[in-house]
């Protein structure tokens, strides 16, 4: 029987969800260690309930290239450090000027603008601490990883990039060229490195980082038509942010350039791309081809 058979895509979330957490929980330091106040910030954000898909992509990617990638949850970890220090800066009165996130009020406007900075600069240099400190992993492989995480997140083709471009592009004609490189680098490129790594840690051969990194591509810009989609069709309470903020801001996104029906058409088109780019694994892949689907099913 496979793992699939065993317990459903919902389950399995729930399940690697836990293991992320706990990690987590031991490498960011406890409220009470001393400035307090940055530790209560950073885990006021990142325990507030995110759905941790970069973590469990990377565990998904590790799991179809071998069967035992063992300590594989603290590589995924630092994705999760990455993304929620993209999440409190993206909220910043300079940035989105956000109120709402996962459910809660802002970093920001519970610890105030410069505890929220910083609280997202500490994310971000405890994931590269964690790279460096990942028990049992060989300097070499270590190295790979700091340097899949570092360019996902950086200026060229990456988060900070995609950012830069999604600030400038507020307001100014939305083309598709502008709106797809928009999305490729500040959402995509944090996705594919998830199972990028993933499969990086559990040894993958050439042919299998290849096509895992396709898979990447494609799910990597699904996600982010739909969280566009999303931010049109569903109110904030089920979002957890709020809703309908990229029409007020006039960002270039996939609804303002092609309407809802047809983002949604590309969105499957990725979908099913993520599946093809898949078919030299066997059963083992099975998550990552559920997630997939999930990405483009999801409600929040
Ligand atoms: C939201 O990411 C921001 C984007 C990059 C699209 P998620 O939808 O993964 O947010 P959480 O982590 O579940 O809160
Ligand atoms: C954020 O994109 C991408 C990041 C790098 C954080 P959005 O601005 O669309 O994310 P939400 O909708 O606020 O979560
Ligand atoms: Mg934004
Ligand atoms: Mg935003
Ligand atoms: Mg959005």
């Amino acid at each position: 029987m496979t793992s699939v058979e065993q317990s459903s895509l919902q389950e399995y979330l729930a399940e690697q969800v836990l293991v992320v957490d706990r990690v987590l929980n031991e490498w960011v330091p406890a409220e009470n260690v001393d400035p307090g106040i940055i530790h209560r910030a950073m885990r006021y954000s990142l325990f507030a309930g995110g759905k941790r898909i970069r973590p469990v992509l990377a565990i998904a990617a590790a799991r179809a290239v071998s069967d035992a990638p063992d300590g594989v949850e603290n590589a995924a970890a630092t994705l999760e450090l990455i993304h929620t220090y993209s999440l409190i800066h993206d909220d910043l009165p300079a940035l989105d000027n956000d109120d709402l996130r996962r459910g809660r009020p802002t970093c920001h406007k519970v610890f105030g603008d410069a505890m929220a900075i910083l609280a997202g600069d500490a994310l971000l240099t405890l994931a590269f601490e964690v790279l460096s400190r990942l028990p049992g992993v060989g300097a070499e492989r270590k190295i790979r990883l700091v340097e899949e995480l570092s360019r996902a997140s950086g200026t060229r083709g990456g988060m900070i990039g995609g950012q830069v471009n999604d600030i400038e592009g507020e307001g100014k004609h939305p083309t598709p060229l502008l709106l797809e490189s928009i999305h490729r680098a500040k959402t995509g490129a944090l996705l594919r490195a998830s199972v990028r790594m993933g499969a990086i840690y559990a040894g993958a051969r050439h042919q299998e980082l290849a096509a895992i990194s396709e898979y990447g591509e494609h799910i990597g810009l699904a996600f982010q038509i739909i969280d566009d989609v999303l931010d049109v069709e569903e109110p904030s309470e089920s979002l957890g942010k709020t809703a309908g903020k990229d029409q007020a801001q006039r960002k270039v996104t996939f609804p303002a350039v092609y309407g809802l029906e047809r983002s949604r058409e590309m969105a499957e088109k990725e979908r099913l791309a993520a599946h093809a780019a898949l078919r030299i694994f066997d059963d083992r892949a099975d998550r990552l081809r559920q997630i997939a689907d999930f990405v483009v099913q999801r409600k929040a």
